[in-house]
C-alpha cells in the first residue's frame, strides 16, 4: 500500500541564506548583523549607501568569520532591478531561503498634495519590489524542492491611521493586504510574515528630544528599540507555524489614536 504525505513547510528545507533590503543602514543593517549573528549567510541589499553596504558587509564578516556575506545594487522601484536582484542572489549563493523585505520609501505626502509620481514611487518600491521579490524566492525555492520564508516590514501606522504621509501609508496597507494573499497563494512552500515596529529610530523631521519624547508616548512607556524589531524578525523567520499575520511590536502604540503621524508631532 502506497502512503501519500500531504506537503508540509518544513524549517530543515529553508536554506539559510537571506536577503535583507535595504541593510545598508538602520533597521536593515541591524537585521543583516543579527543574522549573521544567528548563523545565517546574508545577502546585503542597497540602493545608493554603498559605502555602508561594504561596512555592513565587514561588520558581519567579523561577526561570523565563515559566514558569506555579498553586497547587492537595485533600485527596488524599478521591476527589472528587482528580477535581477533575486537572480543574482540565487547565482551567487546556488541557493537562498529568506527575504526580509524593508527597504522603503517615506517621503510626506498628503490627501490634497498626492500626485501620480510620489504614488507610483511609494508604491513601486514598498510594495510591488516585497511582491516581485517574494515571487522570485518561491519560484526558486519551487525549483530546488526547498522551502522558504519572506518577513515584510510594516507599520503600527496601519492599525492606528492619520492622512500623513499618505502614498506611504497606502503603500504599507497594500503590502499587509499581500502578506495575506501571499502567504494564502505560497502554503506550504512559503511562509509570508509581517513585523510593525513603532516608532523606532528618528526622522530628519525630528530632533533628538522630540524623537525620546515620542518614543515614550506609547501604553508601555517605551516604543519598539532597533533589538525588539530584530528579535521579532528572528521570530518570524524562525517559528514554523506561523504565517499570514502581522506580529506588532511597537510598545502597544497602536492601542493609542494618533491625529498627526509622530515625524509631524511637534
Ligand atoms: N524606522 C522606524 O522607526 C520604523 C517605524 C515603522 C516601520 N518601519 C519600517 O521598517 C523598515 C525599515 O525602516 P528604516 O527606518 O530602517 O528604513 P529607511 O531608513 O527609511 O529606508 C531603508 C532603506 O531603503 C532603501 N530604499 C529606499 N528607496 C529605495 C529604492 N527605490 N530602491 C532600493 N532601496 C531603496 C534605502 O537604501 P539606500 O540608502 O541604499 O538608498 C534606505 O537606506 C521600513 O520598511 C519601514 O517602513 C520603520
Amino acid at each position: 500500500m502506497s502512503v501519500s504525505f500531504a506537503p508540509r513547510f518544513s524549517a530543515q528545507l529553508v536554506p539559510r541564506v537571506a536577503l535583507v533590503t535595504g541593510a545598508a543602514t538602520r533597521l536593515g543593517r541591524a537585521i543583516a548583523l543579527a543574522l549573521a549573528q544567528a548563523g545565517w549567510d546574508v545577502a546585503i541589499h542597497y540602493r545608493n549607501s554603498q559605502a555602508q553596504a561594504s561596512e555592513t558587509q565587514q561588520d558581519c564578516q567579523d561577526i561570523n568569520a565563515a559566514g558569506r556575506f555579498h553586497t547587492f545594487q537595485a533600485d527596488l522601484s524599478d521591476a527589472d532591478d528587482c528580477r535581477q536582484l533575486a537572480a543574482h542572489v540565487g547565482a551567487h549563493f546556488g541557493s537562498w531561503g529568506a527575504v526580509i523585505n524593508s527597504a522603503s520609501v517615506f517621503e510626506h505626502d498628503t490627501a490634497t498634495s498626492v500626485n501620480a509620481n510620489s504614488a507610483s514611487n511609494h508604491w513601486q518600491t514598498n510594495t510591488v519590489a516585497p511582491v516581485l521579490l517574494t515571487q522570485a524566492l518561491y519560484a526558486h525555492a519551487q525549483q530546488h524542492g526547498t522551502c522558504a520564508v519572506a518577513v515584510n516590514m510594516l507599520d503600527q501606522k496601519l492599525w492606528n491611521l492619520n492622512p500623513d504621509f499618505f502614498s506611504y501609508t497606502l503603500s504599507k496597507s497594500a503590502l499587509e493586504t499581500a502578506t495575506t494573499l501571499l502567504a494564502q497563494a505560497l502554503a506550504p512552500i512559503m511562509r509570508v510574515v509581517g513585523v510593525a515596529p513603532g516608532l523606532t529610530l528618528t526622522s530628519h523631521m525630528l530632533s533628538d528630544e522630540q524623537f525620546q519624547a515620542l518614543h515614550k508616548l506609547s501604553p508601555l512607556g517605551q516604543s519598539s528599540t532597533p533589538e525588539d524589531v530584530v528579535a521579532t524578525v528572528l521570530f518570524a523567520l524562525n517559528n514554523a507555524s506561523i504565517t499570514g499575520t502581522t506580529l506588532l511590536v511597537d510598545g502597544g502604540q497602536h492601542l493609542m489614536k494618533f491625529e498627526r503621524d509622530f515625524s509631524l508631532m511637534t
